[in-house]
C-alpha cells in the first residue's frame, strides 16, 4: 500500500510541475524496484547534475578522478598510513551512506588519521554540496542506487 501510495504521490506531484509550466523536459525518470521490494521512481534531474558536475570537476576530480573512479588502490592504506580516494561512482561505497552522512562526509572532510580529504563546508554552500552528490548519484547503476535508497530510508 505504503508503495503506492509513494509512487502515487511523485506521480502526483509530476503532473503538477507539468501544470505548473516547469520544465519537465531536464527530468529523467524511470521506475526501479529495491531490495526491499519498493517501487520507485529514480529521477535525474539534469539542471542540477550539470552544476554538480561543473563542481566536481573543479574541486574533487583532482582526487576521485574525472569520472569519479577513485584510486583503485583505494581499500588499503597508502604508505602514509592513509586511504587513498575511494570511487563515488558507484563501485565503492558511498552508497552505504544516506544523505545526511554524505553531506556530513562533504562538509567535514576525513576524520583525523583516516584520509586526506578536505573539508569542504566553508568553500561551497550546501546547494553546491547537494548538487555535486546528485552528479555522483547520476553515475550509481539501478541497483546500487535501489540498495542505497532503503538505506536512506531506514537511516533518515
Ligand atoms: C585531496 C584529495 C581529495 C579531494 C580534493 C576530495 N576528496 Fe573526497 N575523499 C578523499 C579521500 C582520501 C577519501 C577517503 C578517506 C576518508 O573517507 O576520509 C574521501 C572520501 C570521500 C567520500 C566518502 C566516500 C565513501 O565511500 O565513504 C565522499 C562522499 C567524498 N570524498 C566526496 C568528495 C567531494 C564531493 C569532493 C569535492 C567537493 C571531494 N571528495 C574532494 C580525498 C579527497
Amino acid at each position: 500500500m505504503r508503495q503506492c501510495y509513494r509512487i502515487s504521490l511523485l506521480a502526483l506531484l509530476g503532473s503538477m510541475a507539468v501544470l505548473a509550466g516547469c520544465d519537465t523536459s531536464t527530468m529523467g525518470q524511470h521506475v526501479i524496484q529495491t531490495p526491499n521490494g519498493s517501487s520507485i521512481i529514480r529521477q535525474t534531474d539534469q539542471t542540477l547534475v550539470s552544476q554538480g558536475q561543473v563542481v566536481f570537476q573543479k574541486h574533487c576530480a583532482f582526487c576521485h578522478g574525472d569520472q569519479a573512479q577513485g584510486d583503485p588502490e583505494w581499500r588499503k592504506r597508502g604508505p602514509d598510513g592513509l586511504f587513498p580516494p575511494p570511487p563515488l561512482n558507484g563501485s565503492g561505497h558511498a552508497w552505504h551512506h544516506p544523505t545526511r552522512q554524505l553531506r556530513e562526509m562533504i562538509r567535514n572532510g576525513s576524520p583525523p588519521g583516516q584520509g586526506n580529504m578536505p573539508a569542504w563546508g566553508d568553500k561551497l554552500t550546501p546547494a553546491e554540496i547537494d548538487a555535486v552528490i546528485a552528479w555522483f548519484q547520476s553515475l550509481w547503476p539501478d541497483p546500487v542506487y535501489a540498495a542505497w535508497f532503503d538505506r536512506e530510508e531506514r537511516f533518515q
